[in-house]
């Protein structure tokens, strides 16, 4: 099988590493990909958003699937394209996407399939938002309705932030049209996980639960970013684990039969587990990233052979087996990230790693330039372990860390803890 995945990220990396032992694989291609990514799949540099670059790049390469991996262009409508071209696509159609590019559609798609989720209310009009705001009960959560790379949502404590985020995004329009559309959303209190998926056929087959790390710094401290790493699995108690699948999963999957959507690929549900039982706190319509580099390493199964069920609509027939111990991937950023990441440092160290089994270093945001590795992007490298238990996995990860050098390197301390 010829296989394409799109993308040039770390989530993509761990992708092509995991397809690469497929043996139902022939040919690996990524578009655009990154110098790391070259090492194990042919990439040439097309555009995510030059559809007819990408269908002609499948008819010359006789691609058989087209793994997707960021939202940006699944939103754009990425499957309904090639797939109307006749080429299988693993992500979901347009419509689909929509639960990642748009809160309201999610936040509706939920209250109509009564997925447990926050309270809420949306907004169109700024002078009404700041009306109504004013009598809304604080700690509010504002999210501005479309994608906004991560940055779109504000815990406002006070009415005084909540009119701040409004103006922000309403009226100065730090995110141009993302932010026409507010969502004021009840704040709930808990602790947060992240389940994924696979989708097809209306049925899902769900893979190991996974805690993110969002905040820059130790102790949930500082900006909020893409992901600072990632631990798998996180136990679930047996009635949360219960209500993740027949409360959210379950819903969802009837949901999508009711509304018409066309979807397979991977569902992913930014969880928080409330007092009341779990919650949905957002969509994403594809894996997450830093997850997939601490959930991917632990599949024992042909990620391709999944893959391939579930765009054939058979995914009831897999089931995943998962190595026993745990996964740790902490993410090294550059200084300045999130707001201005330094691009251009020498990486010193990673062919320590080269032949290793048991440490994987994924690349976000490298480049190789004359023999040599340099930043190239704010998360620059994920590296991961497996261990018997989350504990030595840390160790691992954290020893590996202390091996890899570049100028302004940055990662928390606490991944896993
Ligand atoms: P989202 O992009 O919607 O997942 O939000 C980003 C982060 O904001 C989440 O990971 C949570 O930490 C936080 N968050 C979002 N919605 C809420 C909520 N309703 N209550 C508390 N925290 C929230
Ligand atoms: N780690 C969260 C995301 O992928 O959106």
């Amino acid at each position: 099988m010829n296989v394409l995945i799109l993308g040039s990220g770390g989530r993509e990396h761990v992708l092509c590493w995991k397809i690469k032992q497929s043996p139902l694989l022939t040919k690996l291609y990524a578009l655009p990909g990154s110098s790391a990514i070259s090492e194990i799949a042919d990439c040439l540099d097309i555009a995510l958003d030059d559809f007819e670059g990408i269908f002609t790049f499948c008819e010359q390469k006789k691609i058989d699937i087209v793994i997707v991996g960021p939202e940006a262009p699944l939103a754009s409508g990425i499957q309904d394209f090639l797939a109307a071209k006749g080429i299988k696509v693993f992500g979901p159609s347009a419509e689909g996407a929509k639960l990642e590019s748009s809160k309201e559609f999610a936040k509706e798609f939920m209250r109509k399939n009564e997925i447990p989720t926050a309270d809420f209310k949306v907004f169109t009009d700024y002078e009404k938002a700041r009306a109504e705001i004013k009598n809304m009960k604080h700690p509010l959560v504002i999210k501005a309705d479309g994608l906004c790379a991560g940055k779109g949502v504000r815990i406002c404590f006070e009415e005084r932030e909540s009119l701040s985020a409004l103006s922000d995004f309403m009226e100065k329009k730090i995110f141009g049209g993302s932010g026409t559309k507010i969502i004021a959303e009840e704040f709930l209190i808990g602790k947060e996980a992240s389940i994924m998926a696979f989708v097809g056929g209306n049925d899902f087959l769900i893979l190991p639960v996974s805690r993110d790390h969002k905040r820059l710094l130790d102790n949930n401290e500082g900006p909020n970013t893409g992901g600072m790493g990632a631990v798998c699995p996180v136990n679930l108690d047996d009635d949360i684990a219960g209500a993740v699948k027949k409360q959210i999963l379950k819903r969802f999957i009837d949901g999508l039969k009711r509304e018409n959507i066309s979807y397979c690929g991977i569902i992913y549900v930014g969880l928080m587990i409330a007092k009341s039982g779990p919650k949905v706190l957002e969509f994403n319509v594809r894996f997450g990233d830093p997850e997939a580099q601490a959930v991917i390493p632990l599949i024992n199964e042909d990620l391709l052979e999944i893959i391939i069920a579930a765009v054939e609509g058979k995914i009831a027939e897999k089931k995943l087996s998962i190595k026993t111990g745990a996964c740790v991937s902490i993410v090294l950023s550059s200084g300045g990230y999130p707001e201005n990441p330094e691009k251009g440092k020498e990486i010193k160290g990673l062919e320590n790693f080269a032949n290793s089994q048991e440490i994987m270093i994924f690349h976000s945001g490298t480049k190789k330039d004359s023999g040599k590795w340099l930043t190239n992007g704010g998360r620059v490298l994920n590296i991961a372990a497996i261990a018997p238990n989350i504990e030595e996995a840390r160790e691992k990860v954290y020893f590996s860390a202390s091996h890899i050098l570049f100028d302004g390197v940055h990662y928390r301390k606490d991944i896993g803890l």
